[in-house]
């Protein structure tokens, strides 16, 4: 099937497909270049040392961060692991919530169990809405503040946008550092504004790149003490010592990097500048509301529920009488690639009432609203 006859509205996924200068960029390292940045002198080693710092000097300007501070990893994932096994010590507390995807939820499990940490799960005041931050200050006038407070900067369901920075000066002040899942967020949402200490997300969504990529981005504050590694082994430099470097981003970046996705990630980000990201976050949004409008009925009806959809370009369906999975297979069938399940965020689906999982629809920057209606009739087809 040709990619001008599919309609992929599972941009939470992955965007696809990728902007044709992404596939330049990383086909031209494969045909052209085939070095890292810190593993030789050559003139290929010479371009890649700069295709790699332009890269992270465009994601330190999408930050606010500096450009040593940018830490690759292989997936907002690994860039959540690596920052909280880096940050938790035993017994501290941390504060995280109800819309987590498991990438968050799962390692702050892990650790609990490893070090005996309390975890605290903020709600918001609707299922599946973003958490106001008054209610997280309120908790902070009683309860003793937590070590990390890690949230969902968009959910990967609702597309419900959590925005804490109203109180991170408070949770600062009381010793505490926050780390946000940027993983929907990045090429969505303005990010150097978050008022955060770390930010995590991955080069395969909102930011157009390849996967096997993400970063971690660290602040002034997530600094303030030593942050140890996750991995250690053969960075390229300081050979003779079995020691990892002291700077950044060396320290925290063993083993060969994904080259290839850090080039696809440059080009990806520069698509996105040039079109705008807020451009893009209103466009995924429109495209959303047609698609709700056209559910109106179905709706009403209560024969279809929508949760979320209002704060991004990405919502979640459940349907009366249909199984997700099985509205998600006819809409293949029709070429038209959206995402049924529980999306890794089971607590979430939980807090919905959704338990048979729900359908997600994440429409991108170049869906247009003629396939809207097309998935709008094969969805109402199967009703
Ligand atoms: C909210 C959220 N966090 C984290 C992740 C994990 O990203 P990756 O699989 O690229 O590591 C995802 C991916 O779906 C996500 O949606």
């Amino acid at each position: 099937m040709s990619r001008t006859e599919t309609i992929w509205l599972d941009h939470a996924a992955t965007s696809w497909p990728k902007p044709p200068s992404v596939l330049t960029a990383v086909t031209r390292w494969f045909e052209e270049l085939g070095v890292d940045a810190s593993r030789g002198a050559t003139r290929r080693h010479q371009e890649v040392r700069r295709l790699v710092a332009t890269c992270r000097s465009k994601i330190s300007a999408l930050c606010g961060v500096a450009a040593e501070h940018v830490v690759f990893c292989s997936g907002a994932t690994d860039a959540i692991n690596l920052h909280l096994r880096s940050t938790l010590a035993a017994g501290d507390t941390v504060w995280t919530t109800s819309l987590e995807h498991n990438a968050v939820a799962r390692p702050l499990e892990a650790l609990r169990r490893e070090r005996d940490l309390r975890i605290v799960v903020l709600e918001p005041e609707r299922a599946g809405a973003g958490i106001d931050p008054e209610g997280v200050r309120r908790r902070l006038e009683h309860e003793p503040p937590p070590r990390l407070v890690v949230f969902n900067h968009v959910s990967n369901v609702t597309g419900a946008i959590t925005d804490l920075g109203p109180i991170a000066p408070t949770i600062r002040d009381a010793g505490g550092l926050i780390l946000a899942d940027c993983a929907q967020s990045a090429g969505r949402l303005p990010l150097a504004t978050l008022d955060v200490d770390a930010l995590a997300f991955p080069a395969h969504k909102g930011l157009q790149g390849p996967p096997g990529l993400g970063v971690l981005a660290l602040r002034a504050n997530a600094l303030r003490d030593p942050i140890e590694p996750l991995r250690y082994g053969g960075t390229g430099s300081s050979s003779p010592t079995l020691a990892m470097p002291d700077e950044l981003p060396l320290r925290l970046e063993a083993g060969t990097p994904n080259t290839p996705a850090i080039v696809g990630l440059l080009a990806g980000i520069e698509w996105v500048v040039e079109r705008g990201i807020d451009a893009i976050h209103r466009h995924e949004l429109a495209m959303t509301e047609r698609l709700t409008a056209g559910l109106a009925d179905a709706i009403a009806s209560g024969i279809v529920q929508q949760f979320g959809g209002e704060d991004t370009g990405l919502l979640a369906l459940a349907f009366r009488d249909l199984d997700p999975h099985e509205v998600a297979m006819a809409l293949a069938h029709d070429e038209i690639y959206v995402r049924a399940g529980f999306h890794c965020t089971t607590q979430l689906h939980e807090r919905l009432g959704a338990s048979s999982g729900t359908v997600r629809f994440s429409p991108g920057p170049t869906t247009t609203e003629s396939d809207i209606d097309t998935a709008l009739r094969s969805l109402l087809g199967c009703l």
